[in-house]
């Protein structure tokens, strides 16, 4: 099926940013949201995103004016009628989810697929209140979304296969790398970033090192991603980050336990960037004296497990790498596509001979050795938690039969 006119519903960074992609792939688009500010500032924020294409001499001023033009902004459902295809960007919370998608079941034409850019809730979940649970399904975008070349594609349990190849066209029509994912909480690429990210709160909260030092690292001059992990969350919103890790908490457990550094930032409503401050002050990028007092109070309440602990960059990208063995061992996606999923979603590279050399986290292990990558995770496990307890299929590719030994030995810790 061809989509000839689309819709997004919710107006905030996400539905902006893909409300720019279809305008500019040339496909008529409305944006809904139910405050008309929203409306306003994602107005902006398309004209922001034209406006620099011209400055930079990509793109002529008429066909940004004929772009813009393609984008219509409403309050009401009273264009849905007609549309192709919907994308939900509204915040992470099912109810309201839920909500959107029987309305959107209401009021769309039957043959209207009905995408959500959840980060990590249920996609089923979703078809089932859309009450056509066929024509459902993610459709996950990466922030900054007119950048990121990821879309995760997500079917849900009764999703039709046409329907998939459907997304998957319209994807590279919009100029991105389609990878589908099999559906489980956080899917593939939030499911491996968020230990990741949380693995630096933990490190901050314990004192093993600052946020610049962390980011510095981790970034493009350190281990090699694009940012580090703390300005990657300033930007993506503490809320947002602080929603994921909550329901991977409550999904997975003890691995995903979220920092309390994280919680109480988002208490003191600092968001990140978008809210003047989050591990950083804002603009100014600047080291946050309340972010230091935050973490000194965390301390000395007792709140933090292993204070004064170790920094190392192995912490941060080893827990992002044995969840990628995780999602492999589970068949949520190929080695292949976990890989290209992290790079062309994450910018994931590693320094290399002075290099940024892109590369995935399994290929990223297999250049370390199995073996080494297996050691320095029992390392982590003995040291840090449980948390940090190899995959089954690491240690299994490592040394057959050694898993069970793995497993007593974990039990044993537990009881001591
Ligand atoms: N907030 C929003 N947009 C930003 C930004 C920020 N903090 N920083 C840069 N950008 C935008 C710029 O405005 C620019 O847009 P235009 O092309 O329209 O001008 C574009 O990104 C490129 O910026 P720069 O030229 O300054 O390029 P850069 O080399 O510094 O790259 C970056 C910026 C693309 C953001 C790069 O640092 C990067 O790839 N970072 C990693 C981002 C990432 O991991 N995203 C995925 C997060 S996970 C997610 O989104 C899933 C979820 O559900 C939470």
């Amino acid at each position: 099926m061809r989509i000839r006119k689309a819709a997004v519903v919710g107006a905030g960074a996400m539905g902006g940013g893909i409300a720019y992609l279809f305008s500019a792939a040339g496909i008529p688009v409305t944006v809904k949201d139910v405050l008309p500010q929203q409306l306003d500032l994602a107005r902006e924020h398309l004209k922001r995103v034209y406006q620099r294409r011209v400055d930079r001499g990509r793109l002529d001023a008429d066909t940004m004016q004929e772009s813009l033009e393609r984008v219509s902004y409403a309050l009401d459902y009273a264009a849905f009628g007609e549309v192709d295809l919907v994308i939900e960007a509204v915040p992470e919370d099912m109810r309201v989810k839920a909500r959107v998608f029987r309305e959107l079941g209401g009021v769309c034409p039957p043959h209207a697929i009905l995408a959500s850019n959840t980060s990590a809730l249920s996609i089923s979940e979703m078809g089932k209140a859309s009450g056509r649970p066929q024509h459902v399904l993610g459709m996950h975008f990466f922030n900054p979304a007119h950048v990121m070349k990821l879309v995760e594609i997500i079917p849900g349990s009764a999703t039709k296969d046409e329907v998939v190849n459907a997304v998957r066209a319209l994807a590279r029509r919009l100029g991105k790398e389609p990878v589908v994912v099999r559906e489980c909480p956080g899917f593939l690429v939030n499911r491996v970033l968020m230990p990741y990210l949380n693995e630096a709160a933990i490190c901050l909260q314990e004192g093993a090192a600052s946020v610049p030092e962390v980011d510095a690292a981790l970034g493009p001059d350190g281990f090699g991603w694009p940012m580090g992990p703390f300005t990657l969350m300033d930007m993506l919103g503490l809320d947002v980050c602080h929603h994921i890790l909550a329901y991977l908490d409550a999904q997975y457990g003890e691995r995903a336990q979220e920092a309390a550094v994280l919680r109480r930032l988002v208490g003191a409503c600092r968001l990140g960037q978008k809210a003047g401050g989050g591990f950083y002050d804002h603009p100014g990028h600047a080291r946050s004296e309340e972010v230091d007092r935050i973490v000194r109070e965390l301390q000395a309440s007792g709140q933090v497990d292993s204070p004064g602990s170790t920094f190392s960059v192995d912490r941060l990208v080893l827990a992002l790498v044995n969840e990628a063995f995780l999602c492999l061992e589970e068949g949520i996606a190929s080695g292949e596509e976990i890989d290209k999923a992290c790079v062309a979603g994450l910018g994931m590279a590693v320094r290399l001979g002075g290099e940024r050399v892109p590369m995935g986290p399994l290929t990223y292990a297999e250049h370390v050795g199995l073996e080494e990558v297996l050691g320095r995770l029992l390392h982590l496990e003995r040291t840090l938690g449980r948390r940090f307890r190899p995959a089954s299929v690491l240690t299994l590719e490592v040394a057959p039969g050694a898993e069970s030994a793995a497993g007593d030995r974990g039990a044993g810790e537990a009881q001591c």
